[in-house]
């Protein structure tokens, strides 16, 4: 069972900043999931909501600001003082850090209802220009989305990418759900676990890796369902480590 830190640690760090990032490492997560959308001058910035007013003390949507209005915002004083001044992080500084660590990465495209033209492209260029040589990137990266288009695109761009089908509702057909996207994974959220298709998934040569398990109760009925992975804002929870 592999263990994502959704938005990095955000249980114990506002979500999707480096200190969540670094949180997740303390934590002994397997892997980190964050949130990827684009800015009024086009960079890759990482932040969950499209608006910014949960998570800063600004207000208004990505797509309005540019990244250096972003970067003079305050991303971590809505989380607890200590965090006061955290910036939103860019993707690629991000992924310099992340290179140097054995972690796992799912990156979640961020398209829907805002949808960000090229944003495919774009991150895919970022990864092969950023991993060194020697990075997996293939087997360390899943790419993921509500907006399937997005995950078909990025197999048309590189086959070899893996991608993560995200789905909120009860899953109608699997398979189909599969075959339409050409996906790895399927990311449900974990009411719709059920291990008939989950076996159906597993017998296809695709993993399940589910979201947002924060309790012994949802973990306990998640690994009866048999999946391979999760999402937790707390992964110390499930992986046995200690916060410092
Ligand atoms: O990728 C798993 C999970 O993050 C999906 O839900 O709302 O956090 O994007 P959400």
């Amino acid at each position: 069972m592999l263990i994502y830190a959704h938005r990095g640690a955000r249980g114990y760090a506002p979500e999707n900043t480096m200190a969540a990032f670094r949180q997740a490492l303390a934590c002994k997560a397997d892997g980190i999931e964050l949130d990827v959308q684009l800015t009024k001058d086009r960079q890759l910035v990482i932040c969950h909501d499209h608006s910014i007013d949960r998570t800063s003390n600004g207000s208004g949507w990505i797509k309005n600001f540019t990244l250096a209005e972003l970067k003079a915002l305050d991303f971590g004083s809505w989380f607890a003082p200590a965090f006061a001044g955290e910036p939103i992080p860019t993707l690629e500084e991000f992924c310099r850090w992340y290179v140097t660590t054995p972690l796992l990465l799912n990156i979640e495209i961020k398209n829907g209802p805002v949808v960000y033209k090229g944003i495919e492209e774009q991150m895919i260029y970022l990864l092969k220009r950023i991993c060194p040589k020697d990075f997996d990137l293939y087997n360390r990266v899943i790419i993921s989305s509500f907006y399937h288009p997005s995950l078909v695109k990025i197999k048309q761009i590189d086959n070899r990418v893996k991608t993560g089908v995200l789905f909120a509702d009860h899953p109608v057909n699997v398979l189909s759900l599969i075959k339409q996207t050409n996906a790895d994974y399927l990311h449900p959220h974990w009411h719709y676990l059920n291990r008939n298709w989950i076996e159906a998934a597993h017998e296809a040569g695709i993993g399940v890796n589910s979201y947002t398990i924060n309790t012994q109760e949802e973990f306990d009925f998640s690994c009866a369902q048999n999946i391979d992975g999760l999402f937790s804002d707390y992964p110390d929870r499930f992986t046995g480590s200690r916060i410092p």
